[in-house]
């Protein structure tokens, strides 16, 4: 934490404030297949143990005094996995929730789910929904699942949105604009991920948050996503301290 420790200590100045610790960090928890290969154990037992990583990074953020989490569950190009794995996928979010809901509320953690739920079974909408609307009025924290979530998939439906708004007659195109479009996204009430974390080892963003990620901090490991703990985590935030964020301009 000692990159953090000093922060809290030299920084007054919101400027710099904002540029040392990240308000809302986006993680791809990739890695979990060839964590449980390399012990011989089934696929399943990988997500699982990515399970027990979720609620480590999520008491690292709290503790660290970011605002919020959004965190890559389920893409909609991993519907295209054997539907064995999707079943223990789905069966295993499912758990989750059930298990963490009432954590999660009483830590004043308001969940958000984005993606196209409509490829969901009904009784996980259902309680999607139920856990959405339980935790809407928490405020301490940002939890957001990603879960059949495509960016690519995300804009066509943004797009199709503000169309039926032209056609109607509600919406000029030449209204359209940046903030417009940013609005209709599952994301909408969502600052900007300012640091982006991918594990696993690749180096590529998968179809995650592609419009969001514009001048977002990215920070790729090795680590497997079941191994990452909150030394990988301060290790990351670390890295991130040290980024000079400057949007084009000289920086100055
Ligand atoms: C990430 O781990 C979890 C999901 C994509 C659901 P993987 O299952 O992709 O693990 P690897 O990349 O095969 O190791
Ligand atoms: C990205 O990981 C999706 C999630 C972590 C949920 P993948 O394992 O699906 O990505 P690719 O196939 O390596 O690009
Ligand atoms: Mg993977």
């Amino acid at each position: 934490m000692s990159n953090l420790q000093s922060f809290q200590i030299t920084s007054h100045a919101p400027r710099a404030a904002s540029h040392a610790l990240p308000r809302h960090i986006a993680i791809i928890m990739d890695g979990n297949g060839r964590w449980a290969k390399a012990r011989n154990l089934p696929r399943t037992a990988g997500h699982k143990k990515g399970a027990d990583a979720l609620r480590r990074v999520l008491d690292s953020c709290r503790n660290a005094g970011i605002s919020y989490l959004t965190v890559y569950a389920f893409s909609s190009e991993n519907w295209k996995r054997p539907q064995d794995e999707i079943n223990d996928l789905m069966q295993l979010l499912q758990h989750y929730l059930q298990q963490e809901l009432q954590t999660l509320h009483e830590n004043n953690i308001r969940l958000r789910f984005i993606g196209d739920l409509s490829l969901l079974s009904s009784d996980i909408r259902e309680q999607v929904a139920h856990a959405v609307e339980m935790t809407s009025r928490n405020a301490s924290f940002n939890l957001t699942i990603a879960l059949s979530y495509g960016s690519r998939q995300e804009l066509v439906r943004a797009m199709q949105a503000i169309a039926a708004d032209v056609k109607t007659g509600a919406l000029q195109p030449q209204d359209i604009n940046e903030q417009r479009l940013a609005d209709a996204l599952d994301t909408g009430d969502l600052p900007e991920p300012d640091l982006l974390i991918r594990t696993g080892g690749e180096k590529r963003l998968s179809n995650f948050l592609l419009w969001q990620s514009a001048y977002t901090e990215l920070y790729f490991t090795d680590a497997l996503w079941p191994d990452f703990d909150s030394a990988h985590f301060t290790e990351a935030l670390g890295d991130y301290a040290k980024r000079e964020r400057r949007y084009g301009t000289t920086g100055v």
